[in-house]
């Protein structure tokens, strides 16, 4: 990307055009927003409008604010029109905090398989267990990011990919798969450029007195082009809900920022449904309603705890005069659409039996709607996103008669599955997930070990495991040098609430790894991780002879784990972010940490998130974005660009509204223009699946040296076949955000399309050009 005059001055024009708009919440911009209800919520539309026609005031008030009840969230219903109280539900790794349900893969873990059936499934499976206990609204899915511009966010494992085309996808189908299950879900992590948790709450949360939430600071091109890009695939999938966010965005609440909800969301995107505060993310009521929020959480409940927000006060507001009535019948219309659509309204969802008070995590209660199926599809996600980063030929294990296994994270947490921290000796156990609003109860971890010793009792093998983290080296010393194989375990954790300190190892992992490297010289690592974690002390040790990033993978850990380890599963995982050497590597300075009143957080580095800013900057990672190893080889040939199969958008099930320079009033900024296909063979001796992957370098200074723009899995291949990855690529994944016209347009010039196996190993090039 070479910063040209024209382009600085975009730049620097850029972000006051923004910045003046944002300042317009003035009690007329809401009304700009189109409430059409759309494609296929038009009949939904009718009839929320219908029912809101019959609604007095107090009744409105009571869909858009928060209460006391059994969910995390609350709405009264209206029971005298036959709307029922509704229940919002936590989160995007299974129903939380409630017993009787699955606890899935993260969705790092999922991104880490790249696989779109399985990231479908994932949904499907985890959306039936929320609509069977009850639960109207999930909190889930995580839509748009964290996308993992600072590496140490706590959240970012909650995410997918850093990377807003792939995370689009990953939007597109966990919305669809949710959804189609029956409940009305929400884009979360979250309505806009939400990369930090230190100082995200204002509002008496934070320990500065007076300080003011983060505010994360992008222009109009990178708001575009990476923050909003997943937020529209969530639309185009009928997403019901998008909650806003904790921090500010150019310096206005995002939940009161009618630039990005009302004109970004709700105008451009066309998106048709309910924008929900995050847990005490409103902090004024009037700022909230022109600032085009529909439903306040918690609203009153809690006691305040998190402010009292509408209800009474929206009441008042609009009785005397400040709010029009007609915003607070938009905000209903906004919430009951796609409650119809889903057919909420007319099949009762069932009882909810249990108790998820507030904030805290423990429930009463007990329905159990697990599917023996989902199981399966957890363990499937655990084996399939499992990353080999090395490996010097001694995986697949060929049944070793004598396994020593080394560290805590091999085994259970000694106070229990969901105990918690553990303040001694770090003896949480297996790390299947990490902490906050987007932990689920485990209803079982199979932990490493207790695959381990079943595989090892079938193949009449001996293991032993050293499953303390300190004081060991007695009883390596012993165990070790007679083992032909070390498996050591080791954990990071990562959570919501605050951001990882540095990107090192949990305590006494490092030491964990020099005890194995000293005693023996096959030492497999294994690392349970919320995303990068420094390993470069000992990565290059010749007794490090492979290593797995097993990333948070759920209750079926040790199942999915074990199938890669002895070769029934061919590890076909790679990088949803780039593992740098060194956290000095990326993006500087990404995370505000300094204690001041108005923390800001300037998104300098505009497009070039993760690998972007690695190719820009010509650095070479320890492993770049899209890398993975496989126990086979592949070949990549024949590359074909086929304009042939250009088609309309068959997607969106709704529309979005973008601008788009080539809209002749009928075609789509989703048509496919052409399809890139490439043979992939399998060139190895055993059979593998191979995620392919698709670059394109647009001919525009401006953008960086290429965007990723496709993702194929190809499956199942067995030795010496090949098979055809075929990548769909539409008018917007050519397409720049033009800020002065402010529309998406295709530049002018050669394209260059890169087809391959990660972001540094791309061997075949075809290119397009507009006119051709
Ligand atoms: C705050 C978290 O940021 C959000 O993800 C969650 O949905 C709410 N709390 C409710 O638990």
């Amino acid at each position: 990307m070479k910063l040209d005059v024209l382009t600085l001055a975009i730049a620097l024009f850029a972000p006051l055009a923004f910045a003046d708009d944002l300042d317009s919440g003035n009690g007329t911009r809401w009304a700009s927003s189109p409430l059409v209800g759309g494609k296929s919520w038009s009949d939904a539309f009718a009839k929320a409008s219908a029912l809101v026609a019959n609604m007095t005031l107090e009744e409105k008030v009571n869909l858009t604010t928060g209460i006391d009840g059994r969910c995390a969230g609350n709405l009264g219903g209206v029971p005298r029109l036959g709307i029922e109280p509704f229940c919002l539900e936590d989160g995007p790794a299974g129903v939380r905090p409630v017993h009787g349900v699955s606890q899935f893969p993260v969705g790092l873990a999922t991104a880490a398989t790249w696989d779109k059936d399985l990231i479908y499934k994932r949904s499907l499976h985890m959306g039936q267990e929320f609509y069977d206990q009850g639960v109207h609204i999930a909190l889930a899915p995580v839509t748009g990011g964290p996308l993992g511009r600072a590496v140490r966010m706590g959240r970012n494992w909650e995410g997918w990919w850093s990377d807003p085309y792939a995370t689009g996808v990953a939007s597109y189908l966990s919305v669809k798969g949710l959804q189609d299950s029956g409940v009305a879900v929400t884009a979360k992590t979250y309505y806009i450029g939400y990369e930090q948790e230190t100082f995200r709450n204002a509002f008496g949360l934070t320990t500065i007195p007076g300080q003011r939430s983060v505010s994360a600071n992008f222009d109009d091109k990178t708001a575009h082009e990476i923050y909003l890009w997943s937020f529209a695939e969530s639309v185009r999938a009928g997403i019901a809900h998008v909650m806003c966010s904790y921090n500010e965005v150019n310096q206005t609440q995002a939940c009161h920022n009618a630039y990005t909800q009302n004109h970004l969301l709700k105008t451009e995107l066309a998106f048709q449904g309910s924008i929900i505060s995050d847990w005490g993310g409103q902090h004024d009521n009037v700022a909230a309603a022109f600032g085009s929020m529909d439903m306040s959480m918690p609203g009153q409940a809690f006691g305040g705890a998190l402010g009292t927000m509408w209800g009474e006060a929206l009441v008042d507001l609009v009785r005397n005069g400040t709010i029009p009535e007609e915003r607070v019948t938009n905000m209903v219309i906004r919430i009951l659409t796609p409650w119809a659509w889903l057919g909420q309204d007319e099949k009762k969802l069932p009882e909810v039996v249990f108790n998820a008070v507030g904030l805290r995590t423990f429930s009463e209660g007990y329905r159990d709607v697990r599917k023996e199926e989902t199981a399966k599809v957890i363990r499937k996600i655990g084996s399939d996103g499992a990353t080999l980063l090395k490996n010097t030929g001694v995986l697949p294990l060929q049944n070793p008669q004598r396994i020593a296994v080394l560290g805590n994270d091999a085994t259970d947490n000694v106070l229990g599955t969901n105990g918690g921290d553990c303040s001694v000796d770090n003896l949480n156990g297996t790390m299947s997930m990490g902490g906050g609003s987007g932990y689920a109860y485990a209803p079982y971890v199979v932990t490493p070990l207790d695959a381990l010793k079943k595989r090892a009792i079938e193949t009449g093998a001996e293991i032993s495991a050293i499953t303390l983290n300190t004081g060991v080296q007695t009883a390596a010393q012993s165990l070790l040098p007679t083992a032909d194989v070390t498996l050591v375990f080791l954990h990071a954790w990562a959570s919501e609430f605050y951001d990882r300190p540095s990107i090192e190892l949990d305590q006494y992992m490092n030491e964990l790894v020099a005890t194995a490297v000293n005693y023996s010289s096959n030492v497999v690592v294994v690392m349970h991780i919320p995303g990068v974690v420094d390993i470069e002390r000992w990565i290059d040790n010749e007794n490090v002879t492979a290593v797995i990033a097993a990333w948070y993978p759920g209750q079926e850990a040790g199942n999915g784990l074990v199938d890669v380890l002895y070769g029934d599963v061919n590890p076909s995982g790679k990088l949803p972010f780039t593992w740098a050497h060194s956290v000095d590597d990326y993006v500087p300075g990404t995370l505000v940490e300094d204690p001041v009143e108005a923390p800001q957080a300037n998104f300098t580095e505009g497009v070039l998130l993760d690998h972007r800013w690695f190719d820009e900057n010509d650095i070479t990672p320890r492993y770049e974005f899209g890398f993975g190893l496989s126990y086979t080889t592949f070949n990549y040939s024949d590359i074909v660009i086929a304009e042939s199969a250009a088609h309309a958008d068959e997607l969106s099930i709704q529309e979005t509204a973008e601008p788009f320079e080539e809209f002749d009033g009928s075609n789509s900024l989703y048509d496919v223009l052409f399809t890139v296909s490439a043979s992939v063979a399998n060139t190895g001796k055993v059979a593998g699946s191979e995620v392919s992957q698709l670059y394109v370098s647009i001919p525009e200074d401006s953008e960086p040296p290429k965007v990723l723009r496709g993702f194929e899995k190809v499956k199942n291949l067995s030795p010496g076949e090949s098979a055809t990855a075929t990548f769909e690529l539409r008018r917007k994944d050519l397409s720049v955000w033009d800020v002065v016209n402010q529309q998406w347009r295709i530049p002018e010039g050669e394209f260059v399309i890169h087809v391959g196996a990660s972001s540094r190993n791309l061997p075949l090039t075809a290119t397009w050009s507009k006119s051709s």
